[in-house]
């Protein structure tokens, strides 16, 4: 086995958080189709596909690496939201938490001199850096359009749809 059961712990606990996080988008992706903002739906659909991604990832490497993968209880995701931009608030809060599991995994690896996890997780370190600067981005779109300009959003997300599924901060502006 090439990762301690320390860090084979920490990494089914990761799994079950980004499953977590892909039933969370899921939940807030069918909120979105039923107020028929289609465009955040199909930006939010894609996104939980990306967190079971992402929970797929670490699956593959646990096994890869030796170990066993044994997915924890996943909780349920909140469904109901008073705003879009509750929903969206949420989504960030919830990228940043990740970030922070991801760090702490991180630091396991470099405390216990795992080489193979720690270039393992740069991937997702890149990939925490891009999540969270998107939603961060999509928040205050949606914060400067108000609840009562979604369709503004919409168009928003329907122009910036393709580039990985995220919003990115770079680089825009001028064109807004
Ligand atoms: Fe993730
Ligand atoms: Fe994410």
């Amino acid at each position: 086995m090439l990762i301690s059961k320390k860090m084979n712990v920490a990494i089914n606990e990761q799994i079950g958080n980004e499953f977590a996080a892909s039933l969370q988008y899921v939940a807030i992706a069918a909120h979105f189709a039923a107020e028929s903002l289609t465009e955040l739906a199909t930006k939010f659909y894609q996104q939980a596909e990306e967190e079971r991604d992402h929970a797929m990832r670490f699956v593959k490497f646990v096994v890869e690496a030796g170990g066993r993968v044994e997915i924890p209880a996943v909780v349920a995701p909140k469904s109901t939201f008073k705003s879009v931009e509750e929903a969206v608030k949420l989504s960030l809060d919830q990228e940043k938490t990740v970030t922070e599991q991801v760090n702490r995994l991180v630091e396991l690896s470099i405390s216990s001199s795992d080489h193979i996890t720690r270039n393992f997780l740069s991937w997702f370190i890149r990939e925490q850096l891009e999540e969270v600067s998107s939603m961060e981005n999509l928040l205050k779109v949606v914060q400067r359009a108000g609840e009562n300009n979604l369709l503004y959003v919409e168009e928003y997300v329907a122009r910036h749809r393709g580039r990985l599924g995220s919003v990115r901060i770079s680089g825009e502006g001028s064109s807004e």
